[in-house]
């Protein structure tokens, strides 16, 4: 019988790869997405897929729109990837982000509960809630101490601990996927990664002189997000609902990827890059590298793409774009 998935976020970069990876699998998809002013931009990254999958207006702060959806549609799987993303934006919006990421995750939980309680449940944590802690060898692990410090950060640790909670007292398929930062040429040019590529590009096509960032002694763990989504579908069908860490285990400062990226197109970053202080967090998570060998060993999953050959493909994307 078709399998049928959920995908809450469906409209952003992993729920987009992560479509696009079940339609693959021949499963019927589903997704929820939030109204928006621009129709276009509602769904601009489902665009190849506009014909293949079944959208939902909904929300996580809305529970009939929930109650709605998961009656009608069913679903054997349910991806929650749908949440307030970035960060630092998270500082400026931290009531709406505690209610999206916490609270909107405890709404999907209930309605999951109640109507679809057979089905799987998969969410999406974040290397963020680790905060500064590492342990003594330089890297996160599934029992590092989890001490987040941004409103977004705390928002995923309530949720993942609700999850847990909600598989230990009701007996539910329901598991977390701790995923490090995961990038593509779909990422949101606001987020690191895509906003130093794009402004490169830029700078090398003479459309602008000038890069400013924040913090740029800040380590990440960057992965692809195509490689991370395929990881996402192995937690859910993992026979025992558990925790994975899914992440490269290889990390590089943001002046690291600045150099990288400014000398794929033969440049030196230092000649455009800027700090502004508009760009710096209240508290910065200074360091990430995780341990992903359980999902290595126990899923099988490794990813294809490597620091360098995910860079050159956002690059290529931008170099094509750009005129
Ligand atoms: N966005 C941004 N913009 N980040 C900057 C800038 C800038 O101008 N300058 C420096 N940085 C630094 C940030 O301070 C941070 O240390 C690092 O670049 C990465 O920032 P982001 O790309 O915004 O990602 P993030 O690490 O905060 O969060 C992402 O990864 C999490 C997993 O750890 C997001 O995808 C989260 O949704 C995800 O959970």
């Amino acid at each position: 019988m078709t399998k049928k998935a959920l995908i809450t976020g469906i409209s952003g970069q992993d729920g987009s790869y992560l479509a696009e990876y079940l339609i693959g699998k021949g499963y019927e998809v589903h997704g929820l997405v939030r109204r928006h002013s621009v129709a276009e931009n509602q769904d601009f990254r489902l665009r190849n897929i506009r014909d293949k999958i079944h959208t939902h207006y909904g929300d996580l702060l809305d529970v009939p729109s929930l109650i709605r959806v998961v009656t009608e549609i069913k679903p054997d799987e349910i991806y929650n990837l749908g949440a307030m993303s970035h960060v630092r934006i998270s500082f400026d919006m931290p009531s709406f982000t505690i209610q999206t990421n916490g609270l909107g995750v405890l709404n999907l939980l209930e309605v999951y509960r109640n109507f679809a309680p057979n089905a799987k449940f998969y969410q999406a944590s974040s290397s963020e809630m680790f905060g500064n802690s590492v342990d003594e060898d330089g890297v996160q692990r599934l029992t590092t101490p989890m001490n987040p410090v941004s409103p977004y950060g705390c928002a995923k640790l309530l949720a993942y601990n609700l999850v847990r909670h909600y598989r230990n007292a009701y007996g539910l398929h329901a598991c977390n996927g701790i995923l490090f930062n995961h990038e593509s040429p779909r990422r949101g040019s606001n987020f690191v990664t895509n906003k130093v590529v794009k402004a490169a590009v830029e700078i090398y096509k003479g459309k602008r002189s000038k890069l400013e960032l924040g913090n740029l002694d800040s380590y990440r763990d960057w992965g692809h997000s195509k490689d991370y989504v395929r990881a996402m579908h192995m937690i859910i069908n993992h026979e025992k609902p558990e925790e994975f860490i899914v992440s490269t285990g290889e990390t590089h400062s943001v002046r690291d990827l600045c150099e990288i990226v400014f000398n794929k197109l033969g440049m030196d970053y230092r000649d455009y890059v800027v700090q502004n202080p508009k760009y710096m967090r209240p508290e910065e998570l200074k360091y990430l590298k995780g341990d992903s060998s359980k999902a290595r060993k126990t899923l099988g999953w490794k990813p294809d793409y490597t620091f360098e050959t995910m860079l050159e493909e956002m690059i290529n994307k931008w170099l094509n774009k750009i005129d």
